[in-house]
C-alpha cells in the first residue's frame, strides 16, 4: 500500500514573521518610473524581452506587443495562449522539456539603469489566473549568475524568493524561500521589493521583510544587475494545469524604483560639537581598542569605509586596522561604549546613518542593537573622549560631518 504520509510533498512555509520595514533614510532614489508620462515605454530606459532573448522556464514565448501603457499610468503584459514563435519546445533546467505555446510580454532595464546594491522596488498587480507566473528578477545583463528574483505561483498566495549564485566548485546553488501571504495577491497592487549590501538580501513585500540572507562571500557575485519585469506562464505555477480558456491574463505595473547607498565610500567622520575627529586610540589594531576624538592628525586610523550592509544599515570599517565600530559587550544603556571589533555582522556592529534636517549637512549615527546615537558623556569637546551610546536627543554632540575622501 502507498503510504500518503511519506509521499506527501513538505512545503515549508514562513508567515509573515518579521514585521519590521525598511526606512530610506540611508538610500538615495536613483530612478523611478511611474509610466505616465508618455504613451510608450521610454526606450533610453527600457527593452522589451529578457536580457538574454525571448523565453526562460515557461511556456511563453516573449514579444514586443504583448507590452503596453495604459492611459492610467501602467504598463501591462498580456499573456495569450497563442504560438507566435518557432521555438515549439524548450529544455529547461527547472521543469524538463516544455512546450512554448503561450506568447506573452517582458521588459527590462538596459545597461544604463542597473544597480550594484540598493534597493529596487516594483509595484504591480498580478493576475488572477493561477497558472500564470509574475516575477520579477535582478540579472545581469547575460544569462548568467548571480539572479535575485521574487515571483507569485501557483494560487495567488505563494510569494517565492531567491538568491542564486555559483558555488565555490562552479555549480549553480541558491538560497530561497517561499511566504504565504494572507490575501490573494491579485486582488490589489503590491510593492515586491529586493534590497542587498555587502552582507545581506531581503526581500520585502509592502515594506514589511520576508526574509533576509546573510551572504557576504556570494554577495560579490553581484555586480551592475538590470531589472526584468515578466508575465510567464505555467513554469513554477506548475500545479496548476495552464488552461487557455483562463487567457488572455494580465500583470500591471505601476511603478519601479532603485534607491542606492548615500554613504558607500571612504570618509573622515567630524564631530560637530568639538570639531575633533573619530580615531581608533593610538591607532591600535588590537580588538578591543577605545574609538576616541582628536585633532586631524591625517592618519589612516582616522579614516572610515563605510560600507552598506543591506537594509538600510552601514557598517564603519577603520582603515588602518579593519576592525569595525562596536556597541562593546552589547550594552544599551547610555554611555555605552564604543570599541574596534573583528567584523562578524552583528547588530552591535551596525549602524543606521540618518541624516539631519537642519541644513548643517549632519548625520546622526545611530547603533541597530542599541538604538542609541554615536555621541560623548557630558556632551565632551575634550581629545581623547570616547565615543560612547546616548539617548537619541539630537543634541550637537550627536551630530556628525562625513567628509568624503
Ligand atoms: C502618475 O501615476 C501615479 C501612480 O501610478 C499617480 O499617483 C499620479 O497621479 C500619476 N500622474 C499623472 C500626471 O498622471
Ligand atoms: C527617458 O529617459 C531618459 C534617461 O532617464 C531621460 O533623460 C529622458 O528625459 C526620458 N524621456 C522621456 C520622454 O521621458
Ligand atoms: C525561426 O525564426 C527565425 C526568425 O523568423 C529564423 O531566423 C530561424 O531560422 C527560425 N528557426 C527555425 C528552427 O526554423
Ligand atoms: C478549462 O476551463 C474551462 C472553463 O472553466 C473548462 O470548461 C474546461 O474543462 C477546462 N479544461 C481543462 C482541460 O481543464
Amino acid at each position: 500500500m502507498f503510504d500518503n504520509n511519506r509521499f506527501s510533498l513538505v512545503f515549508i512555509i514562513l508567515i509573515f514573521h518579521h514585521v519590521s520595514a525598511i526606512g530610506r533614510d540611508g538610500l538615495k532614489l536613483i530612478f523611478e518610473d511611474k509610466f505616465n508620462s508618455s504613451s510608450t515605454l521610454n526606450e533610453s530606459i527600457w527593452n522589451y524581452n529578457y536580457p538574454w532573448g525571448s523565453t526562460y522556464n515557461h511556456q511563453a514565448n516573449m514579444i514586443r506587443r504583448q507590452v503596453i501603457i495604459t492611459d492610467l499610468g501602467q504598463v501591462k503584459l498580456t499573456a495569450i495562449p497563442v504560438r507566435t514563435s518557432n521555438i515549439t519546445s524548450l529544455d529547461t533546467v527547472d521543469y524538463g522539456i516544455i512546450n512554448v505555446d503561450y506568447t506573452s510580454g517582458a521588459i527590462h532595464t538596459n545597461s544604463l539603469t542597473t544597480l550594484k546594491r540598493g534597493l529596487t522596488i516594483v509595484n504591480m498587480r498580478v493576475p488572477s489566473v493561477v497558472s500564470t507566473w509574475p516575477m520579477i528578477m535582478l540579472v545581469p545583463l547575460d544569462e548568467t549568475l548571480p539572479t535575485l528574483t521574487m515571483d507569485v505561483f501557483n494560487d495567488r498566495r505563494n510569494i517565492g524568493y531567491t538568491f542564486r549564485y555559483t558555488s565555490q566548485i562552479g555549480s549553480s546553488e541558491s538560497v530561497s524561500g517561499t511566504t504565504r501571504s494572507s490575501t490573494d495577491n491579485s486582488l490589489d497592487y503590491h510593492s515586491y521589493a529586493i534590497d542587498w549590501g555587502y552582507d545581506k538580501i531581503s526581500f520585502l513585500v509592502d515594506n514589511v521583510l520576508l526574509r533576509s540572507f546573510i551572504k557576504p562571500i556570494e554577495i560579490v557575485q553581484i555586480s551592475d544587475m538590470s531589472l526584468v519585469i515578466a508575465l510567464g506562464v505555467g513554469g513554477r505555477s506548475q500545479s496548476i494545469p495552464v488552461n487557455s480558456s483562463d487567457y488572455p491574463a494580465t500583470l500591471l505595473i505601476n511603478s519601479v524604483q532603485m534607491w542606492e547607498p548615500k554613504f558607500d565610500g571612504r570618509f573622515k567622520i567630524i564631530n560637530f560639537n568639538s570639531k575633533l575627529l573619530l580615531e581608533v586610540e593610538n591607532g591600535f589594531v588590537s580588538d578591543f581598542t577605545r574609538i576616541v576624538q582628536n585633532n586631524d592628525k591625517g592618519t589612516l586610523w582616522q579614516q572610515w569605509d563605510i560600507f552598506y550592509v543591506g537594509y538600510n544599515t552601514y557598517k564603519i570599517v577603520n582603515v588602518n586596522s579593519r576592525k569595525v565600530l562596536d556597541d562593546f559587550d552589547w550594552q544599551t544603556n547610555d554611555g555605552a561604549k564604543i570599541v574596534q571589533y573583528k567584523y562578524e555582522i552583528k547588530d552591535n556592529q551596525i549602524w543606521k546613518i540618518i541624516e539631519n534636517e537642519d541644513a548643517d549637512n549632519t548625520v546622526t549615527l545611530i547603533n541597530v542593537w542599541a538604538q542609541k546615537a554615536a555621541s560623548f558623556v557630558g556632551a565632551s569637546t575634550q581629545i581623547g573622549s570616547q565615543l560612547v551610546l546616548n539617548e537619541i536627543n539630537d543634541g550637537p554632540d550627536q551630530k556628525w560631518t562625513l567628509i568624503r575622501l
